[in-house]
């Protein structure tokens, strides 16, 4: 697959199937979010917690579903990739660095033919729990920054806008 239709191809997905995603293929994609672009080649203020462990995915989809019960804000993904992060030595650094490195990980999945998500609620469940936060073995001083889910498409879905521009643009020539 080009890089565009990759692009093109990545789009979230609200429902996994429980098949997994082989071992090299998580290889690929935590190594692709490692390419990625980071503020002042700060890579040591990072760290990518890959989680296949169903009891702890239970218990972070638990944890970020607190605001709606009865939710799976998980959507049953098989794998979900928790990045870590220290203060950016630049204000709000780290969130911009979590971008690059997490849309890395779901474009190099989409060419794998895996499907994902970018996860927020995801982020208040484990920050939220110092349980958590230590069972995933996140270092002192960071915390969760992002986190994205990856799996199998429970069910073919309709990919929203693959072929439109959603952003407005402008052009100064
Ligand atoms: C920073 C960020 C956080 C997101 N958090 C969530 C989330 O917690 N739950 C969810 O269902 N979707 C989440 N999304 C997915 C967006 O809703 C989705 O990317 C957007 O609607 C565009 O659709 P597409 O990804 O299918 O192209 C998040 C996306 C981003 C970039």
């Amino acid at each position: 697959m080009n890089t565009l239709d990759a692009i093109k191809a990545r789009h979230s997905t609200r429902g996994f199937s429980d098949r997994q995603i082989s071992d090299a293929d998580l290889d690929a994609i935590l190594f692709a979010g490692g390419q990625a672009a980071v503020g002042g080649g700060a890579f040591k203020s990072l760290k990518l917690i890959a989680v296949q462990d169903a009891e702890l995915l239970k218990a972070i989809d638990e944890a970020s579903a607190k605001n709606r019960p009865g939710s799976h804000p998980l959507y049953g993904a098989p794998t979900l990739v928790v990045l870590a992060s220290t203060k950016g030595f630049l204000e709000n650094i780290e969130w911009t660095n979590a971008g690059c490195v997490i849309q890395n990980m779901m474009v190099a999945a989409a060419d794998l033919g895996i499907d994902s998500i970018y996860l927020w609620m995801a982020m208040y469940g484990i920050n939220g729990e110092p349980e958590l936060v230590k069972r995933l073995g996140i270092p002192e001083g960071m915390t969760c920054v992002g986190t994205a889910a990856f799996g199998y498409a429970a069910q073919e879905f309709k990919k929203p806008g693959a072929d439109d521009q959603r952003i407005e643009v402008s052009y100064i020539k």
